[in-house]
């Protein structure tokens, strides 16, 4: 038998440690061997969860499946794993100190019958990587990490526009996870609001929520549809803080009445992910007369947000997530075409681009009128990824580039980034991809003026309508 014992003190309490080492998959943000790792068995994690943890390893690559042999909250976990060449005993502690926890981690090799004779000499490179690995274990808990700024590639990118598009793909993820720093901050029991959490990106960023033990609000207009989203969530990450409410976001009814009810249960708002959208070919109008993708994709979010405004208010540090999209780099912001007439030439893409515009420039106008309010904004774009959305409306595009779409969670990725790292609370009306700051300009002649930003800010002012109402309304009840 092989035996590896580290000990490293870090400055954050026993529970946030225990929470996020026990859920084992997060070993890839902190043990250098290890590339992938997965959550086999449904639930919270519990005696009998299985981990699959792929690592890399100087002797070949090993898969190595972990069950969990013991749980004491906030103290002890122990797990027992099991590879080609060796078995393995992880047995970590939490223990509480001044100002701290203290990580007792002792890790004992049993190797194989004809391996045993190997033990021997890689004792010192199991010894370096034990330290490794628990070295970095106490960097990923001390989340001191900057935003990421551009690298070379990005900068590049973000002048031309063909190597912008290539960082849409899965190649874009795949380059820029080697950047990606771990995410120990602690969201449980924060509540984060996600609109279109049925399918797609928002369903992906509920189960990456869910996982890390966050309230969650799914908004969703088909009560089939979020009932089995809320049920399936439950199931898979044993996270029973998960509801929903039904809106149809392209009615502004819908969105006010959501409004109204959120505000009545009072519960405040710590994140707010404003994804729900979709491309409208052909042009259509809601039952309100508005066209769909101007009331979808802008003053839907808009509404929704200064709504909730007070909710978010209530928050020790609120932040609101807009979803746009990389085709608004093909247009600058123009305030007389977001009302879409019905013309020939009406495009789905291009309704669509102008729409996510004019969502990215709120984003930033939101940002500087509510920095003095501590209200955190900031917009991502998701590259193209696969998802139901992009199967129905867009299937030439889909099969053309089917085979480097991004699947729904590495598209989801910077907007959990968003929601949860640390470093993301400090900057706010910035737009991301791949966790890093990108150009909201592509092209120059998309640059918009003052002139237009402020007809932007007053049309939608204008468009507030019973948001205000409902705002009197309540102030006078509460007078
Ligand atoms: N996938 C991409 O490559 C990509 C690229 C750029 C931007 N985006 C943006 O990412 C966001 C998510 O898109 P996705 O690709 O994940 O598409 P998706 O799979 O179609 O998901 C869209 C979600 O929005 C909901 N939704 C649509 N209309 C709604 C309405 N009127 N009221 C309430 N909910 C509504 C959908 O609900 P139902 O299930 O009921 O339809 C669904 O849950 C969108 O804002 C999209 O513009 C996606």
């Amino acid at each position: 038998m092989t035996v590896l014992h580290e000990i490293a003190d870090v400055k954050r309490s026993p529970e946030e440690v225990y929470d996020y080492v026990s859920d084992f998959t997060t070993t890839v943000e902190w043990d250098a061997t290890a590339v992938a790792a997965r959550k086999l068995t449904p639930g919270a994690v519990a005696v009998g969860t299985i981990f699959e943890v792929e690592c890399a390893l100087p002797i070949g690559s090993i898969t190595l499946l972990y069950t969990v042999k013991t749980l004491q909250a906030n103290m002890l976990i122990v797990l027992s794993g099991s590879c080609r060449f060796f078995d393995i005993e992880d047995t970590i502690s939490f223990i509480d100190v001044p100002g701290g926890t203290r990580i007792d981690y002792r890790a004992e090799f049993f190797f194989k019958p004809l391996m045993s004779t190997l033990a021997g000499f890689a004792q010192q490179g199991l010894e370096s990587m034990g330290r490794d690995s628990v070295a970095g274990l106490a960097r990923a808990l001390k989340d001191n990490f900057p935003v990421e700024t551009p690298t070379a590639t990005d900068k590049v990118a973000d002048k031309l526009v063909l190597p912008a598009l290539s960082l849409f793909s899965r190649l874009g993820y795949k380059l820029g996870r080697k950047r990606f720093h771990p995410m120990t901050a602690s969201v449980k029991h924060k509540h984060m609001v996600i609109t279109g959490a049925s399918s797609g990106l928002g369903y992906a960023t509920a189960q990456e929520l869910a996982r890390r033990g966050a309230d969650l609000t799914l908004v969703v207009r088909d009560r089939v549809k979020a009932e089995k989203a809320v049920a399936d969530l439950k199931l898979e990450t044993g996270n029973s803080d998960i509801r929903y409410e039904l809106a149809d976001l392209s009615l502004m009814a819908d969105v006010d009445s959501l409004v109204e009810r959120m505000k009545k249960n009072g519960r405040p708002i710590d994140v707010l992910i404003n994804n729900a959208g979709a491309l409208f070919n052909p042009r259509s109008e809601t039952s309100e007369g508005l066209e769909q993708s101007f009331a979808l994709l802008l003053l839907s979010p808009y509404r929704l947000t200064e709504g909730l405004k007070p909710l978010l208010l209530m928050a020790s540090s609120p932040r609101v997530i807009n979803v746009v999209s990389g085709g608004m780099y093909s247009q600058a912001l123009n305030v007389e075409q977001l009302l879409v007439p019905d013309t020939p030439a009406y495009s789905g893409s291009e309704a669509y681009a102008r729409q996510k515009r004019a969502l990215m420039v709120l984003t930033q106008e939101w940002a500087a009128e509510w920095e003095g309010e501590g209200i955190v904004v900031n917009a991502m774009h998701p590259g193209w990824a696969d998802t139901p959305g992009v199967r129905s409306a867009l299937p030439q595009f889909r099969k053309l580039t089917r085979h480097v779409l991004r699947s729904s969670e590495e598209g989801a990725d910077t907007i959990v980034w968003l929601a949860v790292a640390t470093e993301a609370g400090s900057v706010s009306g910035k737009l991301f991809l791949d966790r890093a700051e990108h150009t909201v300009h592509l092209l120059s002649k998309t640059k918009g003026s003052r002139q237009e930003t402020e007809k932007l800010m007053d049309f939608l002012a204008s468009n507030r309508g019973s948001i205000d109402a409902a705002q009197r309304a309540s102030a006078s009840v509460e007078t």
